[in-house]
């Protein structure tokens, strides 16, 4: 199979992880990129029976909303039972690298309002230890190169996304040559940095179930 064809597969079950659980009421946390665009397209056929959604990005909120799904504000919708998005890494404590997309901030936020977070994810996400993926750090503009220096401190080779302005109006820098033997500690470590806004460690909250596209099948895993 084809990463596309896993990326599809892990799109559907993560629907009928969800289809019996939905509710008239029930407002979905989506996320951002190529999986979750899979997992969005698929929704598309339910749309009737949930309320609506709170997206991770404007590219997201705006694809939902091409399909007639409602996005309402992280704000107004308070907490939500689904998180569902894809990964860059994820080991085997469901801790993830994300952010490839740069949408690392606002999944962040809406994968701590959510009741559980889904993680659909091809075999190629599968990793022993999270870092081969350089790891974003979301930064405010004007502390782009204090945060950089920073970085080298903490042994990371840290490249200016060039170009890329988040949603927040941030900018992003990937650390490279980064092997990460503590997420738990090092996503602390990365947020304490003065002008650092979010950096893509998900891991003092992973995931909750990891839906794995392998070339036998879904795996549906809990940690
Ligand atoms: C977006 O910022 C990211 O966190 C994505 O969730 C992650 O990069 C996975 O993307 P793909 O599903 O496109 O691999």
């Amino acid at each position: 199979m084809t990463q596309d064809e896993l990326k599809d597969a892990v799109a559907a079950a993560a629907i009928d992880e969800i289809r019996p659980r939905l509710e008239g009421d029930t407002i979905l946390g989506i996320g951002t990129g190529s999986t979750a665009n899979r997992f969005i397209d698929r929704l598309a056929a339910l749309r009737h029976d949930f309320r609506g959604a709170v997206a991770s990005s404007e590219a997201s909120a705006e694809r939902l909303r091409g399909f007639g799904i409602e996005i309402f504000e992280l704000n107004e919708a308070g907490t939500v039972p689904f998180y569902i998005d894809g990964a860059d890494e994820v080991n085997a404590h469901f801790h993830m690298i994300k952010g490839g997309g740069a949408a690392l901030t606002r999944e962040k936020v809406v994968a701590a309002c959510a009741e559980r977070f889904i993680c659909i994810a091809d075999a190629s996400k599968r990793v022993e230890r999270l870092g081969h993926f350089p790891l974003p750090v979301e930064v405010i503009p004007m502390a782009r190169s204090y945060v950089a220096r920073e970085l080298v401190k903490l042994g990371a080779d840290p490249v200016y996304r060039q170009g890329v302005v988040t949603d927040n109006g941030n900018q992003i820098i990937d650390c490279f040559e980064f092997m990460i033997d503590d997420p738990v500690a090092m996503e602390a470590r990365l947020n304490a940095i003065v002008g650092v806004v979010t950096n893509g460690l998900f891991a003092a909250r992973g995931a909750d179930v990891l839906l794995l596209g392998t070339e036998q099948g879904v795996e549906r895993l809990l940690p």
